[in-house]
């Protein structure tokens, strides 16, 4: 990982740490956060020096882009901490790579490999107690970049806001995950940012993910906005479905978020010998496949949810209960997967950093 030298960031630490008020074992999703947080500003067409400091609220302007246009991106990563007391990330090049590539479609800049993960290599050293041991364990990691230069004309800032906030985390969904597979709305459509992690790609799902979960269901399944007929992703995951013995996730498209979960657990579906094609499901073929008994499994995959199970979908006014499965495909993707983050099986991919 590309380091940041300790003349060029600025560390200013907590006089007290609240971790002894945290209570680990009942952890709801991204609600608590450490001790310090990273932030790195650009304005004058140059990244500032970094600083490492207490996190704390901090004014923006009212005028701000980030709260007129929504010129905000982020990344979601996790570390976690082996037998020995070592923190590893997962694959932190990738979200490195997307964030840049959601930081080009958004028309802010490029954030430099030293600050994104040289900085955030020196914030988990100071928070690598809040890395907590054992399978199930993390810490959230959530790099974000927000447009804080003033006026309201639409048009992109000159000054942005990049920072790094941890937050310790078990799972992501406490109980049963059922889905709606969208008739209407939609996540994205060709030629919009939808490939981009962009802040607004998920306010978008608020509302209809509100109605679902009026109705019972915690997500959506997205299907394609020009015909509604193939399946997409989930709000907070990429989708897998398997039929018979064949499992199949979309191929990631403008629309679809090409997520580091997804094609790890595809990585491993193929050096383990399971059948897996990139290819969308279309809703007939996954109706279809309900009615006759080989619609097997229905998960969802990304890295604050890991590895979900669906337990049923409804569509039009129907609702389908998945088979409760044995030895699922989706169990033995998740512990392949786990194993390999928390050390207690061999990278060969070459993945733990
Ligand atoms: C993640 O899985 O890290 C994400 O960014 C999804 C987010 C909505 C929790």
């Amino acid at each position: 990982m590309d380091s940041i030298k300790r003349n060029e960031i600025d560390i200013v630490k907590i006089g007290a740490s609240k971790i002894n008020e945290v209570d680990f074992e009942n952890l709801a999703f991204g609600n608590i956060f450490t001790d310090h947080m990273l932030v790195c500003d650009f304005k004058d067409g140059n990244w500032q020096k970094p600083t490492i400091k207490p996190y704390e609220p901090f004014l923006i302007d009212p005028s701000a882009k980030v709260f007129h246009y929504g010129q905000a991106i982020f990344e979601g990563m996790k570390a976690y901490k082996d037998e020995d007391d070592a923190v590893w990330l997962f694959r932190p090049d990738e979200n490195f790579k997307r964030f840049n590539a959601s930081a080009k479609r958004m028309a802010m800049p490029e954030v430099p490999e030293d600050i994104f993960l040289g900085g955030l290599n020196e914030i988990l050293k100071i928070e690598k107690e809040w890395v907590k041991k054992g399978k199930g364990n993390s810490l959230y990691i959530r790099p974000f970049m927000i447009a804080v230069g003033t006026g309201v004309v639409a048009a992109p800032s000159s000054h942005y806001r990049f920072m790094i906030i941890l937050s310790p985390a078990k799972s992501y969904y406490s109980g049963e995950v059922k889905v709606v597979i969208a008739e209407h709305f939609s996540r994205a459509a060709n030629g919009g940012i939808g490939a981009a992690k962009a802040a607004g790609n998920y306010a978008a799902q608020f509302y209809p993910t509100k109605l679902a979960n009026e109705e019972g269901f915690q997500q959506i399944i997205w299907t394609d906005d020009a015909t509604h007929t193939k399946l997409e992703e989930a709000g907070t995951m990429n989708v897998f479905f398997r039929i018979n013995d064949t499992l199949f996730t979309a191929p990631t498209s403008e629309r679809i978020l090409d997520g580091v979960t997804r094609k790890s657990l595809i990585a491993i579906a193929e050096r383990d010998g399971i059948d897996i094609k990139v290819q969308s499901v279309l809703v007939s073929e996954l109706l279809e496949a309900a009615k006759n008994g080989s619609l097997k499994e229905i998960f969802g995959a990304g890295t604050a949810a890991v590895v979900n199970p669906i337990v049923g979908f409804s569509y039009k006014d129907d609702y389908f209960e998945l088979p409760k499965i044995e030895n699922s495909m989706a169990s033995q993707l998740k512990d392949n997967l786990t194993n390999i983050q928390y050390k207690l099986a061999e990278d060969t991919f070459g993945w733990t950093v």
